[in-house]
């Protein structure tokens, strides 16, 4: 047993020995895989397959660290650089962006050296001030910026509201070149293999989706114009490393090329529709609608989703990819359901492009929730198709009959 021991003794030190990953020669990941982390941005984001906070060792003639991971994962982080790097060889520290899950762990870092400069944007210097409350040595950074490593130069390239006012990319021109994009382009997927080509590529890229519409989604215009300021600089780019998920190996530019589609409007021939239910008549009103759209358009996807017990994000994910929606709703109190306010809030902040919307819901007496739905979709930025549909307690075959009706011509007027 002792020596069984010694062995397993062994291999632990020697996994914790292996915290980095090479990438290419003078590049290392140095990140954190958070298998078990469900939801992020407190519970506005679930991340159903973990994610992970990626940072990145260059050794050049100098050496930078880009990056650092989540806050929870700070003396992990700082332990395991440690048995990678003295941390006093350590030029510079790059931060791309200052939210938590990145910088949380500068002040553990800097306790150790303390000196280092950190480069970042101005809002960046501002964003890390009010966090941490430090004096630490910041050098502000502007897009056209350079930074000799010795053999090989970073460029830095603000990426204000992409998605915070501090974001930038830093490209690195050495082994083939590599984009460190931070949140752009990545995705809450936990994999200890790194690369996009090591992992099941559809859920990879319903994660990256997923990503786009919940997190980036509201600041598409300038999406739109970004990507295309990167393809213009003809940049050679070998790998793109962002500070989620896998890194975008085999065919790199595949992702630009997608945040080039979902920042323009993006839908496909679907049509989403969600609803509340309290005794089951907003449901056979949301049934009967789908039946109808799919009586005079077969070839669009219908989705329906009950808000109540199925995930917000992937709802608004679906949401995301429709060329339309039907929200419904019974009364209740005068009003509409708890899980389809919250809903529509997070629609309107997610500012949707041209898609149409109308309402529906089942009610007792007062009636109000079709009226509401129709005002809070419009203040959301969706084009009504109708003035929505009601109908009084539970719907019987006429009702159902009007409902279909109701379906088929929503499906004609998009
Ligand atoms: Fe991954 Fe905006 O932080």
């Amino acid at each position: 047993m002792r020596s069984l021991n010694r062995i397993f003794a062994k291999s632990t030190t020697k996994k914790k020995q292996n915290m980095a990953k090479k990438l290419t020669e003078h590049v290392s990941w140095v990140g954190k895989v958070d298998w078990e982390l469900t939801s992020f941005h407190g519970d506005e984001l679930s991340t159903h397959r973990g994610s992970s906070y990626n940072s990145y060792l260059i050794r050049d003639e100098k050496t930078v660290l880009i990056d650092t991971v989540w806050k929870p994962y700070d003396e992990e982080f700082v332990s395991r650089l440690k048995q990678e790097i003295d941390l006093k060889t350590i030029d510079y520290i790059v931060m791309n962006h200052n939210e938590i899950d990145h910088s949380g762990a500068l002040p553990e870092l800097l306790r150790e050296i303390p000196d280092v400069p950190i480069y970042c944007t101005k809002k960046g210097e501002a964003i890390i001030r009010g966090h941490y409350h430090q004096d630490w040595n910041f050098v502000n950074v502007k897009t056209g910026d350079t930074l000799s490593l010795g053999k090989a130069t970073l460029t830095f390239v603000e990426m204000n509201m992409l998605h915070w006012p501090d974001s930038m990319l830093t490209y690195y021109d050495g082994d083939g070149g590599i984009v460190f994009s931070n949140d752009a382009f990545g995705q809450h997927f936990a994999t200890e293999s790194l690369y996009n080509d090591t992992v099941c590529e559809a859920e990879v890229m319903y994660e990256a989706e997923k990503y786009y519409c919940n997190i980036l989604n509201p600041y598409s215009p300038l999406a739109l114009k970004k990507v295309q300021l990167i393809k213009d600089m003809n940049l050679n780019i070998a790998l793109i490393c962002p500070s989620h998920g896998v890194i975008w190996k085999n065919n790199p530019m595949q992702i630009v090329e997608k945040y080039q589609l979902w920042a323009d409007a993006y839908q496909e021939n679907q049509i989403t529709i969600v609803y509340d239910t309290m005794w089951q008549s907003t449901r056979k009103m949301a049934e009967a609608i789908a039946d109808g759209i799919r009586d005079v358009a077969p070839e669009t996807f219908v989705k329906i989703c009950n808000i109540a017990h199925d995930d917000k994000n992937d709802v608004l994910t679906d949401m995301w990819r429709s060329k339309a929606v039907l929200v419904g709703s019974p009364t209740i109190n005068y009003g509409h359901s708890f899980a389809i306010a919250g809903l529509l809030e997070m629609m309107k902040g997610l500012k949707f492009k041209k898609k149409k919307a109308a309402a529906f819901g089942s009610y007792g007496w007062s009636g109000e929730a079709v009226k509401q739905l129709s005002a809070r979709l419009q203040e959301a930025g969706f084009e009504l198709v109708n003035e929505g549909l009601s109908k009084l307690w539970v719907p019987d075959q006429p009702a159902l009959d009007d409902c279909r009706e109701y379906g088929r011509e929503f499906a004609k007027a998009l």
